[in-house]
């Protein structure tokens, strides 16, 4: 097996330098156990975060999505799942937490919750060596450091990128515009923005949005990142735990069919069919108040959009259900195991980055 070793495999303690991207609100346990006995570093999702706070607006059926439980016991028994069954191969794992000035609560709570489990089991301490916060402002978190675990932030500019590293950040994530799901309004995509964000930084950069193989892990190493963040390439898996119909959409689309829009958390990457449409026409309607920083849940018509998206989801209504992804589906053809996946990107990564030099020719 061919070895690609950057500086994030020793911050971390993975065999490869990928991560898996967190993904809620959807579960992605199974996903982050495969992912973590792979050698890469597999991540817990924090789900029912919405639910907790809008729980009359909920554009989600939390109980459809997640049963009964309450979000951080849903997490607890997470943890202790991956815990359970990565302990043989030595994996690595990490929980995603949003952080949101909106949800500043629910983000303390999965926090102590996860502070809690790994205090409460020596195998969860061991392995469990990862938060990873997104999606707000990264000062409040820098607790993190102090609990012992590896602090990764994810940022989608420079100026965002030298907060993470103010706030003191082990890890910055570069997340550009073309990756799936939660994006900036602001469309600066990965080949702008890595490169930016490792310049302007002295913390280890991760390149997310698009990356999906080897040549695109070749390619943020040279733009300068130690390692690249996937999440659309690792829904396309026979591990994950997403819904088959997704994992055929993403299959089938090209790289032109997907739609940024008002989603719950902010601007969103859907995938192209009629629901992500009839979205994007009332963020158009609506976009200057969501540039205003109006709160989602004063617009009843996104949130009734998103809500039968979640459930027609699960009742495998194709054109209606509400499905994220990057642009990257253009380049996704096949559903890989994890491991397949993981190994033929690291094998294809060390083959280009040996065969650049005979690209250039010397006068
Ligand atoms: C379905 C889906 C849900 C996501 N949810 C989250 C999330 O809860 N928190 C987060 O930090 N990023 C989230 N992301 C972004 C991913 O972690 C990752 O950064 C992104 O997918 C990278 O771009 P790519 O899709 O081109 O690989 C999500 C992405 C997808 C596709």
């Amino acid at each position: 097996m061919t070895h690609l070793h950057t500086e994030l495999c020793d911050i971390v303690g993975i065999k490869h330098p990928i991560l898996q991207g967190g993904m809620g609100p959807y579960k992605t346990e199974h996903l982050a156990i495969a992912v973590a006995n792979a050698g890469a570093l597999g991540i817990i999702s924090c789900i029912g975060m919405a639910a907790t706070l809008l729980p009359e607006a909920a554009p989600i059926d939390a109980r459809r999505l997640f049963g009964t439980d309450p979000p951080a016991v849903i997490l607890q028994k997470s943890i202790e799942n991956v815990t359970k069954k990565t302990r043989y191969s030595g994996g690595v794992f990490g929980v995603n937490v949003p952080v949101a000035a909106e949800f500043t609560l629910a983000s303390k709570m999965f926090i102590e919750q996860t502070i809690e489990s790994c205090k409460s089991d020596s195998d969860t301490e061991r392995s469990l060596r990862v938060v990873v916060t997104s999606a707000g402002n990264p000062k409040p978190w820098s607790v993190l450091k102090d609990e012992g675990f590896i602090w990764v932030h994810v940022t989608p500019s420079v100026y965002h990128a030298k907060k993470a590293e103010a706030a003191g950040a082990d890890v910055v994530v570069a997340s550009g515009h073309e990756g799936g799901a939660h994006v900036s309004w602001d469309p600066v995509h990965s080949m702008v923005l890595v490169p930016a964000v490792a310049r302007a930084v002295k913390t280890p950069v991760v390149g997310a949005g698009g990356f999906c193989d080897g040549a695109t892990l070749a390619a943020a190493l040279c733009m300068g990142a130690v390692g690249v963040q996937m999440g659309t390439r690792f829904i396309a898996t026979k591990e994950s735990d997403f819904e088959p119909m997704w994992k055929q959409a993403i299959l089938s689309r090209e790289e032109r069919q997907t739609l940024v829009g008002r989603g719950l958390f902010g601007p969103m990457r859907f995938l192209r069919n009629k629901r992500a449409e009839e979205i994007v026409i009332q963020t158009l309607e609506d976009l200057p108040k969501f540039y205003l920083g109006e709160p989602l849940d004063s617009n009843e018509k996104i949130l009734e959009l998103e809500q039968t998206g979640f459930d027609n989801l699960l009742d495998a209504k194709e054109e209606t259900a509400l499905m994220f992804g990057g642009e990257v589906v253009g380049r996704i053809q096949d559903l890989p195991t994890t491991a397949e996946l993981i190994d033929s990107i690291i094998h294809e990564a060390a083959e280009v980055l040996r065969s650049v030099p005979k690209f250039v020719i010397n006068k």
